[in-house]
């Protein structure tokens, strides 16, 4: 399976450091040496998830020069579609009339869009003509207690897309890995919202409905199971570290990010980052890195990128490719 197309979609609002020492008890100082960012894009009331998500589609089509009616499939990798029913995937679809696919999301947080690919990837396996759309998309400043400094600094919105068919030339994707350990899963989750607490259930409060997270810990999660994922999609594909042209990990934190490409001894180089610009976009922080990078040329034909995520569940995952 080849990555045909790439696309983004990017909201115009943009929140800095500074604005958010205006609204919570913290400095630009703490989140730039914490976390790496800078500033995060948030949606305004006329921008949608299904917005985004249906620009970076369009975007990804377009490179891939691809009409939305060839499609067969459309997987959407969200927790924040604009709806609880139907999926972001079927919306997505109604705007761009592909009304042959087949179209759903998949819950994998910031994982997903690596579940995504391994998923298109099946069904490409299964019938080499399939065409496919994968999206990593999210509207976190829905779901961000505002009043919550650990957390409101950490997230943002965005949107980013890929167009895979079986391709042509001896490339695509070499190896990949999914994984979850739900052992800990508390450590990171939306307690309300769901079928156990639905809204306006008496006597579950507020907070309950926004993301909550132990970072300290979820940070030594992460760090392990990305280096893991990655270890194990190389040795499967037969590379070492040092043939990795390009590593585009998930973007929650500038010191996991350096740890992980430390552990794995990927030179900061060759490290695609992005995070001081959009924070954390869960399932968007791959698919927009991806993007930026083969549009700005970085990516090049014939080099190797190693995709690699860990988020809530938690799930992570590892896909090395031949661009
Ligand atoms: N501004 C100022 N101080 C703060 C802020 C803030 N925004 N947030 C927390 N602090 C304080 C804390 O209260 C604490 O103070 P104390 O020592 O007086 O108690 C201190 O800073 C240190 O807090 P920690 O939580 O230990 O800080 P840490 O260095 O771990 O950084 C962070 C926190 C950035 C959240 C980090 O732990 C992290 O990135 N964790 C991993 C996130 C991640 O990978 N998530 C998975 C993907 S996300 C998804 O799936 C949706």
């Amino acid at each position: 399976m080849e990555i045909l197309g790439t696309g983004r979609g990017i909201p115009k609002g943009i929140l800095t450091n500074q604005d958010l020492e205006k609204m919570v008890d913290t400095s630009d100082e703490w989140i730039t040496t914490r976390t790496g960012i800078k500033k995060r894009r948030i949606c305004s009331q006329e921008e949608t998830w299904t917005l985004l998500a249906t620009e970076a589609s369009r975007q990804a089509l377009e490179m891939a020069r691809m009409s939305p009616e060839e499609l067969d499939l459309i997987i959407a990798a969200t927790f924040t579609p604009d709806y609880r029913l139907p999926s972001g995937a079927c919306l997505v679809q109604n705007e761009l009339k592909a009304y042959k696919a087949a179209a759903f999301d998949i819950a994998a947080a910031c994982t997903g869009f690596i579940y995504g690919l391994v998923i298109a990837e099946k069904f490409i396996k299964d019938n080499p003509h399939t065409k496919a759309l994968v999206i990593g998309a999210e509207v976190l400043s829905a779901v961000t207690n505002w009043e919550d400094r650990s957390t409101c600094v950490l997230f943002g919105d965005g949107a980013g897309a890929a167009v895979v068919a079986a391709g042509n030339h001896q490339g695509g994707v070499l190896a990949s890995y999914i994984g979850s350990d739900p052992r800990v899963w508390d450590l990171l989750c939306v307690p309300g919202g769901g079928s156990l607490h639905p809204p306006f259930k008496p006597g579950v409060a507020k907070e309950e409905y926004f993301v909550k997270m132990k970072g300290n810990e979820v940070f030594k999660y992460a760090i392990k199971y990305m280096e893991e994922a990655a270890r194990i999609v190389l040795k499967r594909a037969g590379f070492e570290a040092r043939d990795v042209d390009w590593l585009i990990p998930h973007q929650a934190n500038i010191r996991i990010i350096n740890m992980v490409a430390k552990k794995l001894g990927i030179p900061l180089e060759k490290v695609i980052v992005n995070i001081d610009e959009y924070g954390n976009t869960s399932a968007a922080t791959i698919p927009i890195a991806l993007d930026e990078a083969v549009r700005d040329g970085k990516i090049k034909k014939g080099d190797l990128v190693l995709l690699d995520a860990f988020g809530g569940g938690f799930t992570y995952g590892a896909i090395l490719l031949k661009w």
